[in-house]
């Protein structure tokens, strides 16, 4: 059987990742911003191909556990296999430039319609029910507290997400939704806050001890 380009790329990230994902950075990530990412560029007309390559390797470099800028590691990683799976080495050099930008603090201006997508479908993936369940496992390999047994929900300090999980949600993920670049990407970002918010306020009642 002839694989397409994209299902031996996906083939040759599950080889080199394997299922194990314990930071949320790693093969069930990039399957899900794959799938966002590719509904978002049907939606918006961005190059379909192009989107779904850097879904897929946006995070390599993170998931493999290489030191460094994982962006730049992961573009430079994703080169040779995009090529490597067939795709063209124009949509190839396109897709390497975009997980290049797509860093969520260095917050660059979007310079097309593909990385619009890919930022809009990586974000999307750090909201709602699987936003909490990532955010949890990454704060426990961190080390970090759950919350701050004074003040969990930061409401007399400045929240501070190396040292509490919970301020993660201040400090980014509540935040989110503004930052999303295309219709339908800030379409779904509302339920997905929504989701995030209804989380906090059954949290407080937990800890209401109610
Ligand atoms: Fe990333
Ligand atoms: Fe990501």
């Amino acid at each position: 059987m002839v694989l397409r380009p994209l299902e031996r790329l996906e083939a040759k990230l599950r080889e080199l990742l394997g299922e194990r994902d314990v930071d949320g950075h790693g093969l069930t990530h990039a399957l899900r911003v794959r799938r966002l990412a590719r509904d978002l560029a049907l939606k918006v007309g961005a190059d379909v191909e192009v989107v779904e390559a850097a879904a897929l390797l946006h995070d390599v470099a993170r998931a493999l556990g290489i030191e460094g800028d994982h962006a730049e590691r992961s573009a430079s990683i994703a080169l040779p296999l995009m090529i490597e799976a067939g795709i063209s080495e124009e949509k190839a050099v396109k897709a390497a430039e975009i997980i290049r930008r797509h860093r969520y603090s260095s917050r660059r201006d979007v310079a097309s319609l593909e990385e619009a997508v890919l930022r809009d479908a990586d974000m999307l993936d750090a909201m709602g029910a699987i936003g909490v369940a990532r955010a949890v496992a990454y704060g426990a390999l961190r080390g970090r507290s759950l919350y701050d047994l004074e003040d969990p929900f930061a409401q007399r300090r400045n929240p501070d997400d190396s040292k509490y999980t919970l301020d993660h949600f201040y400090v980014k993920l509540l935040r989110l939704k503004e930052l999303m670049n295309t219709e339908e990407g800030r379409r779904r970002a509302e339920r997905r806050t929504r989701f995030l918010k209804l989380f906090l306020e059954e949290l407080m009642l937990d800890l209401e001890g109610l």
